[in-house]
């Protein structure tokens, strides 16, 4: 049963706590420009204590929702597994993502499947199922679609059927071989009440997107691995990565489309474009690719804002879409929204500081790739603020011989990864500190939890 706060509770009004430095970065309002790493808080608890007036009127907040709901005691040190509490959903997630990506083509079906064959983190689902049911206590807020569709409404076409799988008008008697896997065969996920039939289906689009943009990134960066196996690009070649990949958001797009919610479409779908926006933005290492680029605030903005197209923005409005599938007040949805794009930025910055740090076998794909692919990330920008001679080598994309050696020498001598380490811990802690006035309880362990574990991450 989905747990619900009366519809007057102070949690409606709660305010989102927003930090008030917007002209410093865009996206989250974090200093961009701050003194040398500080401590980081190493733990989180739902049981922190909070100093402010804020927190106090949160914590009320909270006793008032902690009378309605049957919340886990949380004590001291429990170790959360996030993966385990969304264990069950996950666990189906692989297989219905297959049956999504079911097609009459057989290469076509084999190519789109490939990355599917090994787990991925799946970590953008396993977001988007927490945050279902982090999110299931709040009033609900009924917007244009107030009831919530069945598991068999998701899967059911809003166009004629002889229309969509049309494969030849001209030949309307033969069934098209390329036709979507029928309903019956489709969808087996476990009744989890918190957790709605759309807000599931919504983690699977999520882990399309993703995989699909994996397909194209990979042709783009020439990778030969992923997931510890051979690249798609490699196994199949560039022309059917990337055609599985369109293939992918075509599927995505029709899942998306079935959940019947234009806003949600709208968010999804801006995603997609955000990605090619990124992925355009990192072509260039500073806004207008100068051949001797001088350092400036203005770098760290533009990869921050290139960082957030490219990686936070999925995150950030697949959580936000979730909060409205659940049909949340306003204030859970910015929270929601603020959560995924906070630690959406940190999860980059921990990959960018990744890749200057970990082997390849490790990450189970090239290390040391970005400076390769003339990539100025966190860790050479810091570094560039105090080494201008790093401006040269961003110019001409370290293409010289030695210019990656050299580059990553200087990285190592500076402060630039633990200046990465300590702007990724600023954007954890005001993800975790979004989501503050949840009420205690398993899923918002497990939220606090994903945030300690991207910055823990070695893969
Ligand atoms: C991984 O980056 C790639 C992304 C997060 C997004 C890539 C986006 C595109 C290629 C645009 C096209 C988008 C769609 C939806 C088709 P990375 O190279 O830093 O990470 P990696 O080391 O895992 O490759
Ligand atoms: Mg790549």
């Amino acid at each position: 049963m989905r747990v619900r706060v009366p519809p007057n509770s102070a949690i409606l009004q709660a305010p989102v706590p927003t930090s008030a430095a917007p002209a410093i970065c865009p996206w989250c309002s974090t200093r961009l420009l701050y003194p040398r790493a500080r401590p980081s808080r190493r733990h989180f608890s739902s049981t922190r204590i909070h100093a402010s007036a804020w927190a106090a009127a949160v914590s009320k907040i909270q006793n008032t929702v902690a009378d309605v709901l049957p919340v886990r005691p949380t004590s001291g040190n429990i170790t959360i597994d996030p993966l385990k509490i969304v264990a069950e959903e996950l666990k189906f997630l692989n297989k219905n993502i297959r049956q999504l990506l079911g097609s009459g083509h057989p290469i076509l079906d084999t190519v789109a499947k490939y990355y599917t064959q090994s787990e991925g983190k799946h970590v953008r689902p396993l977001l988007v199922l927490l945050m279902s049911r982090a999110t299931a206590f709040a009033a609900k807020q009924p917007r244009h679609n107030p009831e919530s569709l069945s598991r068999r409404d998701i899967d059911t076409p809003i166009s004629s059927p002889t229309v969509l799988y049309d494969n030849n008008p001209d030949q309307t008697a033969s069934p098209s071989p390329l036709a979507e896997p029928s309903n019956e065969a489709r969808y087996a996920f476990p009744d989890d009440a918190t957790i709605l039939p759309t807000q599931r289906r919504l983690a699977e689009i999520t882990e399309l997107i993703h995989t699909a943009s994996l397909l194209h990134d990979d042709v783009i960066d020439h990778s030969t691995t992923r997931r510890s196996a051979p690249s798609a690009n490699t196994e199949f070649g560039n022309k059917m990565a990337v055609l599985a990949g369109d293939f992918m958001l075509g599927r995505a797009s029709v899942a998306l489309a079935r959940l019947r919610d234009p806003e949600v479409v709208e968010l999804l779908a801006t995603v997609i474009a955000n990605l090619v926006e990124g992925e355009f933005m990192q072509l260039k290492n500073t806004a207008s690719d100068e051949k001797y680029p001088a350092w400036s605030e203005q770098t760290i903005t533009y990869y921050l804002q290139k960082t957030y197209l490219k990686s936070a923005s999925l995150i950030s409005k697949s959580c936000r879409a979730a909060a409205l599938l659940g049909q949340c007040a306003p204030s859970v949805v910015e929270a929601a929204y603020s959560y995924g794009k906070n630690l959406g930025l940190a999860f980059q910055l921990v990959d960018d500081m990744l890749d200057y740090t970990i082997s390849g076998t490790e990450l189970g794909k090239p290390a040391g790739a970005d400076l390769e692919l003339g990539l100025a990330t966190a860790p050479l920008i810091f570094a560039w603020r105090s080494h201008p001679e790093l401006g040269e080598l961003v110019g001409r994309k370290f293409s010289e011989e030695g210019d990656v050696q050299r580059a990553r020498d200087i990285v190592a001598q500076s402060d630039g990864l633990e200046e990465t380490r300590a702007l990724a811990q600023e954007y954890a802690d005001k993800a975790i500190s979004s989501i503050s006035f949840f009420p205690n309880g398993e899923a918002k362990d497990g939220l606090e939890e994903m945030c300690v574990k991207v910055m823990k991450r070695r893969k």
